[in-house]
């Protein structure tokens, strides 16, 4: 179904955006709405806002009744009656799931209605206060005076959510639909590379372009994604606590951090945070040699230095070992060596991903957001934004040369190996090793 212009269309003067946040959310997701929302406004853009990510393009708007049956629904803040075939719909219900093939009509009762610009009717605002709500509404204009209140918010103004009816083609079909009724020209989607892969199917309706917001850094097509450096920071900020407490009662804690798909949390926040073991997916090896390799650095520090009162472990989300199954193998390998030895499990979750984001990741989010805009202007669409990504179809923007942008297609192909990033880890983790064999001398 083609219903919209050539998808490489420049987005103009006068037009309409629509922004969604989708996925797992993360720090930087509203400063990047700020970015879109000042730089869609100051190009003449309205910028509509999509609630629930691609959940918000399915379920569409409010509608609302009067004490007649007639039903309306609300667009920028008026009324408009929906047209005749409301006839064929005995309930709200019904309504909802006709809702596609209900299009406005002029009506005659001229009494109750206002014209807008277009020449459609919306109801007066004095008759308004007689409609009941019935259904939320998923999309609406945001406005400049929102942009103010985001740059310090974690989460996400729109909100997320991960939507598999999308990548049906009834679900697709639906969004699709409610695109073109709201007269959406262009469509800016935050989100991993899950959410890239959705935009890229939007793309080939409509101009889209995609922001990479994920703390698992596991999006290919840039070095950082949004709110990888928020969630390094609470990570290593976590260690440093958790680090005084295991002092205090000599203990080894191992900290379990989010990464369903990639281990870049744990391999940065292990060296940021000085840890002494990181252990996660890419590294491949068998359980018992990361439990062998542990043991033996945990008593290679008792005996080199005695004064050594904690030992910390980083284990990534998702790796061959559970926290538990961690724990417990080495306190039974140890014990009969170092009796006195105690070890935690603490397990981060999603404290990693909420909280104010960073000074970096608010740069970052306004600078993605700024960029989206612009690409969508100059007629650049399948398109990904990154920072000072790597690969061939990697190139820089004219605009800001510390941002690159990268085809969704590739993205969404190349993120399923980010050959690029395991090599990246494997090299840190060989730093990593030495620094610590260096110092045990083993
Ligand atoms: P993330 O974007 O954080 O990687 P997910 O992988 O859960 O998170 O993807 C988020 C959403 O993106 C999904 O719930 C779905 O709506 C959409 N999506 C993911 N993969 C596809 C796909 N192959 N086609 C269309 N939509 C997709
Ligand atoms: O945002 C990515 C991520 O944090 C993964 O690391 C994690 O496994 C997943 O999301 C969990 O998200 P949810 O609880 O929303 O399913």
């Amino acid at each position: 179904m083609i219903f919209f212009r050539r998808r490489n269309k420049k987005i103009r003067v006068g037009d309409r955006i629509g922004v969604l946040t989708s996925g797992g959310d993360c720090p930087g997701m509203n400063a990047a709405l700020r970015g879109i929302i000042m730089a869609g406004h100051a190009a003449g853009l309205e910028v509509l806002g999509i609630k629930n990510g691609y959940q918000g393009l399915i379920d569409g708007n409010h509608l609302y009744y009067d004490h007649f049956g007639n039903i309306y629904r609300e667009i920028d803040h008026k009324y408009y009656a929906m047209d005749g075939r409301r006839d064929f719909i005995s309930d709200l219900g019904q309504a909802v799931q006709t809702y596609d093939h209900v299009a406005f009509r002029k009506m005659s009762y001229l009494d109750k209605f206002l014209p807008d610009e277009r020449g459609f009717l919306f109801l007066k605002p004095a008759l308004m206060e007689g409609l009941k709500l019935e259904i939320s509404l998923s999309l609406y204009p945001l406005g400049r005076e929102i942009a103010d209140e985001l740059i310090s918010r974690g989460g996400t103004l729109l909100d997320s959510s991960r939507c598999d009816t999308f990548k049906t083609p009834a679900g697709f079909n639906k969004a699709l639909s409610t695109l073109r009724e709201h007269q959406i020209q262009g469509v800016i989607v935050l989100g991993g590379d899950g959410s890239m892969r959705g935009a890229l199917k939007l793309n080939d309706h409509l101009p889209t372009v995609g922001i990479p917001s994920s703390i698992d850094n596991d999006v290919w097509g840039t070095e950082m994604a949004l709110g990888v450096d928020t969630a390094v920071n609470t990570i290593v900020e976590s260690c440093d606590k958790i680090s005084d407490t295991a002092a205090s009662h000599h203990r080894t804690f191992v900290v379990e951090v989010m990464g369903r798909d990639c281990g870049y949390l744990a391999v940065i926040s292990c060296l940021a945070a000085g840890a002494d073991a990181v252990v996660f997916r890419e590294r491949n090896v068998s359980e018992e040699s990361i439990i062998n390799e542990i043991c033996r650095h945990i008593l290679a520090e008792y005996r080199l230095d005695r004064k050594k009162t904690k030992f910390l472990i980083i284990l990534s989300e998702n790796t061959k070992l559970s926290g538990e199954e961690l724990n417990s193998a080495i306190q039974s390998r140890l014990n009969p060596d170092l009796p006195e030895f105690t070890l935690r499990l603490t397990t981060l979750g999603h404290v990693v991903r909420g909280g104010s984001p960073t000074a970096f990741d608010r740069l970052l989010g306004v600078r993605f957001g700024y960029a989206s805009v612009q690409l969508l202007l100059n007629g650049e669409s399948g398109v990904m934004i990154g920072w000072k990504g790597k690969g061939e179809s990697v190139k820089p923007l004219s605009f800001d040369q510390d941002l690159t942008r990268a085809s969704l297609k590739t993205v969404s192909r190349q993120s399923k190996t980010l050959k690029d990033k395991k090599a990246t880890l494997t090299q840190l983790f060989a730093i990593h090793q030495e620094m610590m064999c260096y110092k045990l001398n083993i």
